[in-house]
């Protein structure tokens, strides 16, 4: 037991491993541990996040789809005729594939997303399933500013941020986010932006502790991550999933608490858990539309229209780009 656990060599691993580690390592060591979202999303992580999508609990991604699918029409009616439309973070494509077909004069889609590879397959079926669209993929971190290519210099420009992504941000990033989309965009822009709505918590906190426990799997899929890639040594049994929606702060955070006094190493750096410690592992925000359209507004974006479903569980946004601020 306790065999030395091989160092990763930081300056030797590829860039993308090196903030990895930093992270991990830096998440750990704070007074009250956490992880950042983004790294629930290995090949595991993003299948488990599709099984959530489907499970009879989590009603955000249904009810976004089914909002693009009965407004489609309207909502294609805000992009200008000709316009460049980027999607932030595209994934799967499912959502924006509900608005391509009433965009049938758009200049070109730019899905912009980190994984170059997932990007060029997707982009691939999206121009066999729509011939005449022109696609231009981008790989590229959306949360730091990047060029969009140069053919759409002359065109309006539309976003696409569906899902609710943004409520993994604290409103003052994500307030940040949206500042970086109006620069990218520019002024006159319009975005398309999916925000999950607060509501009575029994329903928020059943969308987060699904009966068959697949959300408590991909949680606990982010410790089996950082065994494999960063010489860990999580036990699994010593977690546990934790989630909740706090009313305050109007979020769901998600935790995984240690179910003993336990030590764990991460690329050889010891690290210490107490009976019932938690680390923080995901904040999920909500909004109500108007704290949505003054968390918008105060970023330089005017709200234009909403639509959500009847029992209002979710709601897609337009913005118009009103004013550019600098950083
Ligand atoms: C992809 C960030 C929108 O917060 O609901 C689902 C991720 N976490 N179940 C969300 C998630 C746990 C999801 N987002």
């Amino acid at each position: 037991m306790n065999a030395p656990i091989p160092h990763l060599a930081p300056a030797a691993a590829p860039a993308a491993d090196r903030s990895f580690l930093q992270d991990v390592l830096g998440g750990l060591r704070a007074p009250r541990k956490q992880l950042p979202a983004k790294y629930f999303y290995d090949r595991r992580g993003s299948e488990l996040f599709e099984a959530i999508t489907r499970l009879p609990e989590y009603y955000p991604t249904r009810t976004e789809l089914a909002i693009l699918d009965r407004y489609g029409p309207e909502i294609a009616a805000r992009l200008p005729p000709g316009s460049g439309l980027v999607e932030f973070g595209s994934g799967s494509t499912a959502k924006v594939r509900r608005l391509l077909p009433h965009l049938t004069d758009l200049a070109a889609y730019v899905p912009v997303d980190v994984s170059e590879e997932f990007l060029r397959s997707e982009a691939e079926e999206l121009g066999r399933d729509f011939p005449r669209l022109r696609v231009e993929p981008v790989a590229a971190d959306f949360t730091k500013p990047f060029a969009l290519p140069e053919d759409l210099a002359g065109a309006p420009k539309a976003g696409f941020f569906p899902g609710s992504t943004l409520g993994n941000f604290e409103p003052e990033a994500a307030a940040g986010l949206l500042g970086s989309f109006a620069r990218t965009l520019g002024h006159g822009a319009t975005l398309i932006v999916g925000i999950d709505l607060v509501k009575d918590k029994a329903v928020l906190d059943a969308a987060y502790n699904d009966a068959a426990e697949v959300t408590a799997a991909f949680n606990l899929n982010l410790l089996t991550r950082i065994n494999r890639e960063l010489g860990a040594d999580f036990d699994l049994d010593g977690f546990s999933h934790h989630a909740f929606f706090d009313e305050d702060l109007a979020r769901i955070e998600m935790h995984l608490v240690s179910r003993r006094s336990q030590l764990v190493t991460v690329a050889g750096v010891p690290f210490h858990f107490a009976s019932g410690e938690t680390i923080h592992t995901e904040n999920s925000y909500k909004y109500t539309v108007p704290g949505f359209r003054a968390l918008a507004r105060g970023a330089g974006w005017e709200h234009a229209c909403v639509w959500t479903d009847p029992d209002g569980l979710f709601s897609v946004h337009a913005l118009t780009a009103s004013t550019i601020r600098r950083h």
